[in-house]
């Protein structure tokens, strides 16, 4: 699927966009199963927020709790902004929710038939995974308005293997532009040191500093500005973030993790999956 010259590029970048990658009618399939599961929360049973941060506090157990348990089932995140000062939610339900994760991918048919294939399994070979297992399925909003900012960070550092392999597959669900948050990448930064980790420790989770390279600013960075269909895939090491969406348009993208099963996977990852629900690859 790749040609020699796109192999390089990822080598050499740490990232290969491919316009096209998905149909629009895959697109809109996807869309509307991720706003049926948005619109069907339970808003009364759950109001978590997505924060990798959010360690304290008084509802910390409980929030830690719901989000290690999305390891292995479909559950919805708010955005921190979600909330006005009364708790009441400032938008519609449906333009609340920060994302949908952890395990879409085996737990839903349509994004199980989203995240699968000779067409994926053939670009993860030539970007050198040679038995994939996709770890987890994260559907983003980035809601109109409150759409929050994703802080740079490097997957690796959540999906840590010995060597690294974990590969990101980001999906545009819709056409993601500087107006309404699109992400920014460093070329070349996956071959900088790996800054952080987000560990599992018993029941919580942490972040630990590893190296004090900085992240990239907008000097080194660029944004990655593209239409929906296309698959941005990246080196788990490659430094990247997004801004906040303060546009009236919704920025929806869709992202897989995927590591290689030869290569060992640390068991104090955050990400584990129970004993009868294991892991699965492409195909
Ligand atoms: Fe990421």
């Amino acid at each position: 699927m790749l040609t020699n010259e796109q192999k390089c590029e990822f080598k050499d970048n740490g990232f290969i966009v491919l316009p096209g990658f998905k149909s629009t009618a895959e697109i809109s399939a996807l869309k509307s199963r991720a706003n049926d599961i948005a619109a069907a929360h339970d808003f009364s049973a759950s109001q978590e927020v997505f924060s990798t941060d959010r360690q304290c506090g008084p509802q910390a157990d409980k929030v830690q709790d719901y989000f290690l348990k999305s390891a292995n089932e479909i559950r919805c995140f708010f955005e921190e902004k979600a909330f006005g000062t009364d708790g009441n939610l400032v938008q519609p339900l449906e333009q609340s929710i920060n994302k949908i994760g952890h395990a879409m991918h085996d737990l839903d048919p349509v994004f199980s038939a989203f995240s699968r294939g000779n067409k994926l399994a053939t670009l993860a070979a030539d970007v050198g995974l040679k038995q994939t297992q996709i770890w987890q399925s994260m559907y983003i909003f980035k809601q109109p308005r409150i759409g929050g900012e994703v802080g740079w960070h490097q997957d690796t550092g959540f999906f840590y293997t010995t060597p690294q392999s974990v590969t990101t597959f980001w999906f545009a669900v819709d056409d993601a532009t500087l107006e309404n948050g699109c992400i920014w990448v460093e070329p070349g930064g996956h071959k900088s040191p790996l800054r952080q980790r987000f560990v599992r420790d018993g029941r919580k989770t942490k972040l630990i500093d590893l190296d004090t390279t900085p992240w990239p600013d907008t000097k080194t960075a660029i944004p990655v500005e593209v239409k929906a269909g296309t698959l941005v895939c990246f080196n788990g090491m490659l430094p990247h973030y997004s801004a906040p969406n303060t546009s009236d348009k919704a920025r929806h993208a869709y992202t897989l993790h995927v590591t290689d099963a030869a290569n060992d996977y640390a068991p104090e990852n955050w990400m584990q999956r129970s004993k009868d629900f294991p892991v699965r690859g492409f195909v």
